[in-house]
Parts: structure tokens; sequence; C-alpha cells
């Protein structure tokens, strides 16, 4: 028996089905770990809670391009006590970065995360390989910075340092070539147990919610219940292994949505379950590979 899990921020979610402007596609190599992406935050931002709302949620906001142009705005928002890791644990949580429009990025999807505690930035990008038809690569690198923050009438805000010529630093960061799955260039495991030790990502897509507003009601107030709320259904992608997964909600408990995911391929023994916190906004998605040594 083994257990993969993943916090996810739904936010990260909406941009897989916004269809981001993807262009021309990109070379993943003969083997992983022979590409690197470059990619710059061009600005970035810290907000401590407001101490005027109950919520709690620290929110980190980043522009995200390879030029001084922002092609994708990535906000991630967890409580404050949580610094980055779903109930401060060994999960970190993942939001998405949604594309601009101004001009055209060669993603799919691309991701963040922040250990606030070690103040480190990770990025995750998806996008088509040109040199292996139909497949998928995955890119991940991580950035840490030197935070300048600042306290007034109980709230924090934080700004990476500037130089030492009072100019704003410029912040690259770096992206390796993980793997590649889909159009027969997954990397298949040779076993059940190495293939759940491998380095596990998911890709969620066709996310799909609905509920009622009424009309001429302004945005949805995350902090109370929406009525009539399906939950999330959505596709889940193991892009370690390709396993495919459809999820559908089965229930809710104390307000957060649980849910079921069906594997694609019949009798492939792993399992996929999520929960969904719709005040936070939040999936955490699990997946569990049955490899009969338990
Ligand atoms: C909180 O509310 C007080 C009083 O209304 C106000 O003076 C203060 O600016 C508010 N703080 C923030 C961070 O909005
Ligand atoms: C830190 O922030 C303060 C106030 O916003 C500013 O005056 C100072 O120059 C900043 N220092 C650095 C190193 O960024
Ligand atoms: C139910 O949710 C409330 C509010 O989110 C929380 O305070 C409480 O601890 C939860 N109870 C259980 C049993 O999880």
């Amino acid at each position: 028996m083994r257990n993969g899990v993943a916090a996810v921020s739904s936010l990260a979610v909406a941009a897989a089905w916004l269809a981001p402007g993807a262009s021309g596609a990109r070379v993943c190599g003969a083997t992983a770990a022979s590409e690197t992406f470059q990619y710059r935050f061009i600005e970035v931002r810290y907000d401590g809670p407001d101490p005027n709302k109950s919520s709690h949620l620290s929110t980190i906001a980043a522009s995200l391009g390879t030029s001084s142009t922002p092609l994708y705005e990535c906000v991630a928002q967890w409580p404050e006590t949580w610094a980055g890791w779903f109930e401060g644990g060994p999960n970190i949580v993942w939001s998405d970065c949604i594309w601009t429009g101004a001009g055209s990025g060669a993603d799919k999807t691309v991701s963040f995360a922040v250990d606030w505690k070690k103040k480190t930035v990770y990025l995750s990008h998806t996008f088509a390989c040109s040199d292996k038809r139909g497949s998928d690569g995955l890119a991940t690198g991580s950035l840490s910075l030197d935070f300048n923050c600042t306290t007034a009438d109980g709230s924090s805000f934080c700004v990476p340092k500037s130089t030492s010529t009072g100019d704003r630093p410029t912040l690259r960061v770096s992206t390796t070539l993980r793997t590649t799955v889909g159009g027969g260039a997954a990397t298949t495991p040779t076993s059940c147990q190495a293939g759940a030790k491998t380095y596990q990502s998911w890709r969620l897509d066709k996310w799909l919610r609905q509920y009622q507003m009424a009309p001429g009601s302004s945005a949805p107030d995350s902090t109370r219940p929406l009525p009539a709320d399906t939950g999330p259904s959505f596709a889940l992608t193991n892009l370690a292994d390709g396993s495919a997964f459809s999820c559908a909600p089965s229930g809710q408990k104390n307000g957060t949505f649980e849910g079921t995911c069906k594997s694609a391929a019949a009798a492939t023994g792993t399992t996929a379950a999520f929960t969904f916190d719709p005040v936070l906004n939040m999936v955490q998605v699990s997946q569990h590979w049955d490899c009969g040594d338990s």
C-alpha cells in the first residue's frame, strides 16, 4: 500500500479550463532533466491577514513572465498559521497562475507554491512536447526570496528587498523538465512499488462546480455557504504515470465536500479521493496504490 497526497488550491484549477494561450510546443528532450526553462517573477507581494476580518488568511500574489510583461498572475491564500503547507503538514499548497492574455505563453498550466517559513517560491508548469507527439512535459523549479516586511495598524505586508542601489531585484527562476506523460511517452514504472515512489504531480482539468446566485447579487462571498452548491467535479491526471481519473463529490461532512475518483482504466489497482473546502476554496487530492504488499 502506498499513498500520495497533493493539496491544490482550486484557484489553480480555473486556469486549466480557461485554456491559457498556449502556442508553440516545447522540446522535451530525449531524457528528463536535459531541458531547462526560464521565468521571471516581475512582482511578488505578501499580505498578512486583514485584522478587520475573521478569516486570518494570508495572501501572496506574484506576476510571472519571460520578460517584463506579466504573462501569468499567481495568487495563493491560506490560513496564516499554515505558512503555505496544508494544515501545516507535509503537503505544500499549489495554486494556479492565470494567463493574462498579454502575449502567448508556451504552457498549458502554470502553478506555484510558497514555503513561507523558508521564503521559497516553487514553480511548476506543463506544456505540449514538440518532439514527442501528444505528450506533455512537466517542469519544476524554485527560488528563495529575501523579503522586506512592514507592519502597521496590526497588518503586515512584505515585498522582495531592493538591491544595494535601491532598485527592484531581478528575480529569475529556472525550471527543469521532470517527466513527460501521454502520447506513448509516459514513464511507465517498472513496478507498482517503483511507481508509487516516483515524484508525484497531478493535473486537474474540466473543473465543474455549480451553485445558485440571486439575480444582481455580487461576487460570491466564500466565507458563507453558497445555495445549491454541487461541489466540484473534475478530471485528474497523474503526471508521473499517466493514470487518469474522473472525480465527483459523494457527500459533505461539516461543510467540506468529499468525493471519489474513478480510474479510466479498469483494474489498475490504484484509487484516488478528494476533499474540497468551499471556505478556503481548496481541493486536496490523495492517491492510493494497492501493490499487494501490505
Ligand atoms: C480596520 O478598521 C479600522 C477602523 O475601521 C481602520 O482604521 C483600519 O484602517 C482597518 N485596517 C485595515 C487593515 O483595513
Ligand atoms: C524596506 O522597506 C522600507 C519601507 O517600505 C524602505 O524604506 C526600505 O528602503 C526597504 N529596504 C529594502 C532593503 O528593500
Ligand atoms: C466543523 O467546522 C467548524 C468550522 O469550520 C470547525 O470549527 C469544527 O472544528 C469542525 N468540526 C469537525 C468535527 O471537524
